[in-house]
């Protein structure tokens, strides 16, 4: 989509429309501005500030360590890169946990000073004060279920999730709490296809899956998993449209041996 075309923004009340026409969504994490500027023009419906930035930008494992001024930071630049795509930031872990005051504030603040549109976090029956408390301000909320990892030291695996009936069916009540708490719409990280597939039904709130099936209302992956820059992590959900690796490899080899041969900058290439 062209820059100078006037972009309609997507909602949350579009993406309940979508839901109900049965048009899937597509969404994708981007955390800088140029990335999401060009994500936001090949046309994609829901950006992701994920937590994912504290893997993929400072080289955390776990996503714990970031804070809410970095969210805020990364947020930022990615609302200046759009035009169309909602954009949803996640509260990063210990800004909303156990603390429904402290919940609103953090979400107070991504709006605020990002001015993003919605905030997502992690958990169900555990955070539903939280999610009111947020609502309550009118800040849309996005709930996340299955595999969290911001409780990944809880689970001590990134394994897929509810497998066993017991936490299947804990999943399916918390995500129809989540939806009566006022959520607009719920991920699903890495549980069994059927299961999302059947959550996905008995809610009428658009659930995007990562790892988790066809069957949902919108997919989900991290920006660059996607486009092969992080080659290790190989899960089976991932499936790869770019290999920007080798790309950048290469151009950054190339790039090298230019400068020193002498070839860059040739007598074109000065003032
Ligand atoms: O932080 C993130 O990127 C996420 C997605 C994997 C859904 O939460």
């Amino acid at each position: 989509m062209s820059k100078t075309k006037e972009a309609k923004r997507v909602t949350t009340h579009v993406l309940q429309e979508m839901k109900a026409s049965g048009q899937r969504i597509s969404m994708i994490t981007a955390y800088d501005y140029s990335l999401a500027r060009l994500v936001d023009g090949a046309g994609i419906d829901v950006i992701l500030v994920g937590d994912s930035a504290s893997n993929v930008m400072a080289g955390h494992e776990p996503p714990l360590p970031i804070t809410l001024d970095q969210m805020i930071y990364h947020a930022c630049g990615v609302v200046r890169g759009c035009e169309r795509a909602l954009i949803v930031v996640d509260l990063p872990f210990g800004t909303y946990q156990g603390n429904t005051k402290l919940a609103l504030s953090s979400a107070i603040r991504i709006m605020k000073e990002s001015g993003a549109h919605a905030v997502k976090l992690e958990g169900g029956r555990e955070v539903a004060g939280s999610v009111e408390r947020i609502l309550s301000a009118g800040i849309p909320v996005m709930g996340h279920l299955g595999l969290t990892p911001q409780s990944i030291y809880k689970f001590g695996t990134y394994v897929v999730r509810a497998k066993e009936e017991a936490e299947a069916q804990r999943l399916r009540e918390d995500a129809k709490l989540l939806e009566e708490a006022g959520c607009f719409a719920i991920v699903l990280e890495k549980i069994p296809a059927a299961l999302a597939t059947e959550v996905a039904r008995s809610v009428s709130i658009p659930v995007i899956g990562i790892g988790a099936g066809a069957g949902v209302d919108g997919q989900v992956l991290v920006l660059h998993d996607m486009l092969g820059i992080n080659k290790e992590f190989n899960p089976r959900f991932l499936r790869r449209y770019a290999d920007l690796h080798h790309i950048i490899t290469d151009a950054v080899g190339n790039y090298i041996s230019d400068v020193r041969s002498g070839d860059f900058p040739n007598t074109e290439e000065q003032y």
